[in-house]
């Protein structure tokens, strides 16, 4: 059993997705602990099946360090096997990312090297591409940067806005992070084979 800590800021929809699967018995996985940089409305998810949760705010730290070192410290306190970032809207601290990576993965709203950052939806629709996607990554040092471990496209529709584009995203990302994290727990995919290739 991969024992999975999900770090979130927002709405958590693939969070309840990989909350749905792990309360599958046949699923290889489950998740310890939901962590947020701020009182999440997905943390909701995670109450309804007794999931603990915890909130490291940058605020109540006098450096990013700090904030990074006690976020560090309470990722740890689980002892997970993997941590995945689903909408954890801040980039991870260098000491954070050395700690777990590879054992650290990303879910992002693009077709990755396409369109890093937090405004990747945004960017594709600006660019006029007619496919996009979503990719489940590696995390390393860099934003949205880390090996590329699967992706899923889709087509970007005339009449798409930013807010149902990514929606439609949203709609087959959660079964691509289900599928990838399974993956990972089955070892059907090495994280540290991904890094070193
Ligand atoms: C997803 O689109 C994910 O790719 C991005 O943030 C969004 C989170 O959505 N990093 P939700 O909070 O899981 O609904």
């Amino acid at each position: 059993m991969l024992d999975v800590l999900v770090l979130i800021s927002g709405s958590g929809s693939n969070l309840r997705a990989l909350v749905e699967a792990c309360a599958d018995p046949e699923y290889p996985a489950r998740i310890v602990a939901v962590g947020s940089d701020t009182e999440a409305p997905g943390f909701a998810h995670a109450a309804e099946r007794g999931i603990p949760t915890f909130i490291v705010e940058p605020r109540a730290f006098d450096s990013r360090d700090a904030w990074g070192d006690e976020l560090r410290a309470q990722i740890d306190a689980w002892t997970p096997d993997l941590v995945v970032c689903a909408g954890f809207m801040r980039i991870l601290p260098a000491g954070v990312v050395r700690a777990f990576t590879p054992n650290i993965i990303n879910l992002h709203p693009a077709l990755l090297p396409l369109f890093p950052g937090a405004h990747a939806v945004r960017d594709a629709l600006a660019a006029g591409v007619t496919q996009t996607g979503s990719t489940v990554h590696i995390v390393d040092e860099g934003v949205d940067t880390g090996p590329v471990i699967r992706q899923v496209t889709i087509a970007v529709e005339p009449g798409d806005d930013e807010a149902t584009l990514h929606e439609k995203i949203k709609h087959i990302e959660r079964p691509l992070l289900v599928d990838t994290v399974g993956a990972i727990a089955r070892a059907d995919i090495n994280l540290k084979e991904l890094v070193a290739s």
